[in-house]
């Protein structure tokens, strides 16, 4: 079976077709950071519109590069995400099934995520721990099978990639500014500032990261501006949420007694993170390719073919701005 994917939750349209058998077969991404970021954050009303440009050329892109009239069935990200940027995925993937005649699933973005390293040659298997890192979201979450998950920890405040990219907006860095952080740490020396740890040593396995973005707004207002004063401090802002991070998952994979650790969403994509998960994980670590960390139509598809092939049953059109990652066991046939 070829499952078409489309991913329209925020501000990436990403469209894919994967099959069940030969894995993934094409894939086409149109990123929008280019117009959201004059506004220095994505600005949803715009990210609806272009979702709405963009969605079609791409799909019948993949499909002419895949040599294909048509797919067996869509899955799209109903949600969590921009309510308006759904609606133009959900719209067009209930749109096309009904002229294609063929079923369509609606996939929790997270859940997209969380599944990516499936598109990899050595897939993990069931059970296992996912740290899921992203603009939105830090999650910690036990992964029994597909469907089952118990959210073990979560951010109380910030999510780990927007404190990235508020730190980096603080170092006068564009939009979004993770990967741009990432690139001035490699020249900075990651000892020069001590930042808190938040939670280190707090009981479970929830995190909070508003308090280290102050105190690096603390530091930003009295330092000065040089280049390498700036690199000095995206250093150790980095190291000190590598070192949260690697921290709590690695407390809630002992907890778990967890043999394996997926770690997935767009700051899975930080070389230090992989590098010390990797390091200091005496089991084995999976991740996406850096591509498919960030948001994408790939994750998307291979969410719908697990779910299809796991005996969902296609539902109606869905877009959910709120949506728990909880509640997705899918049903005994
Ligand atoms: O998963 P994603 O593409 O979108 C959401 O679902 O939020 O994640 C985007 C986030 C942004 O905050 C971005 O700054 C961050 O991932 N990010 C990074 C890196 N690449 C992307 N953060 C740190 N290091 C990176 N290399
Ligand atoms: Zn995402």
């Amino acid at each position: 079976m070829i499952i078409l994917g489309l991913e329209t939750s925020c501000d990436e349209t990403g469209v894919a077709l994967y099959d069940t058998e030969r894995g993934l077969i094409a894939e086409a991404l149109h990123s929008q950071v280019d117009l959201h970021a004059v506004y220095g954050g994505v600005v949803p009303e715009i990210a609806s519109r272009d979702h709405l440009r963009r969605l079609l050329p791409l799909i019948q892109q993949v499909l002419k590069e895949a040599n294909l009239e048509k797919p067996d069935a869509i899955a799209y990200t109903a949600g969590p995400g921009l309510v308006g940027a759904l609606m133009v995925g959900g719209g067009m993937a209930n749109g096309l099934a009904l002229a294609w005649d063929c079923p369509v699933i609606p996939v929790h973005h997270m859940e997209g995520h969380l599944v990516a390293p499936m598109l990899e040659e050595n897939p993990p298997d069931y059970p296992f721990l996912a740290l899921l890192v992203s603009g939105g979201h830090t999650m910690l979450v036990w992964v029994e099978q597909l469907g089952q998950y118990h959210v073990l920890g979560s951010t109380l405040d910030d999510a780990v990639g927007e404190a990235f990219d508020k730190t980096a907006k603080l170092l006068g860095l564009g939009y979004p500014g993770g990967p741009a952080l990432a690139r001035l740490a490699e020249s900075g020396n990651d000892k020069a500032w001590q930042f808190p740890r938040p939670m280190i040593n707090r009981d479970g396995f929830d995190f909070s990261f508003s308090g280290l973005k102050t105190a690096v707004m603390l530091k930003v207002r009295e330092a000065s501006s040089l280049e390498t004063v700036r690199a000095d401090i995206a250093a150790s802002f980095q190291r000190a949420v590598v070192d949260t991070l690697v921290a709590r998952t690695l407390k809630a994979a002992r907890h778990q007694k967890a043999a394996r650790i997926i770690v997935a969403g767009g700051v899975g994509a930080n070389r230090l993170l992989r590098a010390e998960l990797s390091r200091q994980f005496s089991g084995q670590v999976f991740y996406p390719r850096l591509e498919f960390c960030t948001d994408n139509g790939a994750m998307i598809a291979v969410a719908g073919a697990l779910r299809l092939t796991d005996g969902e049953k296609p539902v109606t059109i869905n877009a959910k701005a709120r949506w728990s990652l909880e509640s997705l066991e899918i049903p005994a046939a």
